[in-house]
């Protein structure tokens, strides 16, 4: 059996990397020259956008579980681990805030705020999941 903090942890990852999706259908429709595939690839794109913000609240949940037990297990607050963590989440946190600003007014700033920091955050994660294994 895996360890629950190891399974809300990867839980997290799977449920970003399908929100992280999203930048690659909208990359698809942006290269794409075909008129009918850009069509087709839009409807796909609206459809997936509905389970974008259920995943997010979905990925919040398995955020707190993974705290909570990472705090039960463990006590070694200023390791790298702990640390690596923490930005993970802080990047989350303001991840969250600017997909709610993007979703309440679509500007061409706040989209960009919503891309730069989820690239970021995946980066950030990367790490925190390097740093655990290392
Ligand atoms: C932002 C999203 C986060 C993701 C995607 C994430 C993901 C992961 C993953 C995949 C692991 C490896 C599982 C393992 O083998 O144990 C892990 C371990 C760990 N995470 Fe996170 N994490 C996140 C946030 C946090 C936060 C906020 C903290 C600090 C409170 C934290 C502290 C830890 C610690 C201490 C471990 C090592 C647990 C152990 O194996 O004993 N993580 N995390
Ligand atoms: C796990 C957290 C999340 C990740 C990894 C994520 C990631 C992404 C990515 C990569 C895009 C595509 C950006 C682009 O290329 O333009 C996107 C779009 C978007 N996201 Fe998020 N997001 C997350 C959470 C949220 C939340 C919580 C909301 C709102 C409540 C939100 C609202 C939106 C909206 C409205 C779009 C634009 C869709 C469109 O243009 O039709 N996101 N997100």
């Amino acid at each position: 059996m895996f360890p629950l903090v190891t399974l809300f942890g990867y839980l997290i990852v799977i449920a970003i990397l399908l929100n992280f999706s999203m930048y690659f259908i909208f990359l698809w429709i942006r290269n794409s020259k075909n008129r009918n595939i850009r069509k087709k690839l839009a409807t796909v794109a609206r459809k997936w956008m509905k389970s974008h913000r259920p995943v997010a609240v979905v990925a919040t949940c398995f955020l707190l579980l993974h705290v909570f037990f990472v705090y039960q297990q463990r006590s070694d607050y200023f390791s790298m681990q702990f640390a690596s963590g923490i930005i993970a989440g802080g990047m989350f946190l303001i991840l969250i805030i600017t997909g709610l600003y993007r979703n309440q007014k679509a500007t061409g700033r706040r989209r960009r705020a919503h891309q730069y920091t989820a690239f970021l955050f995946v980066f950030f994660v990367l790490i925190h999941v390097a740093i655990v294994y290392l």
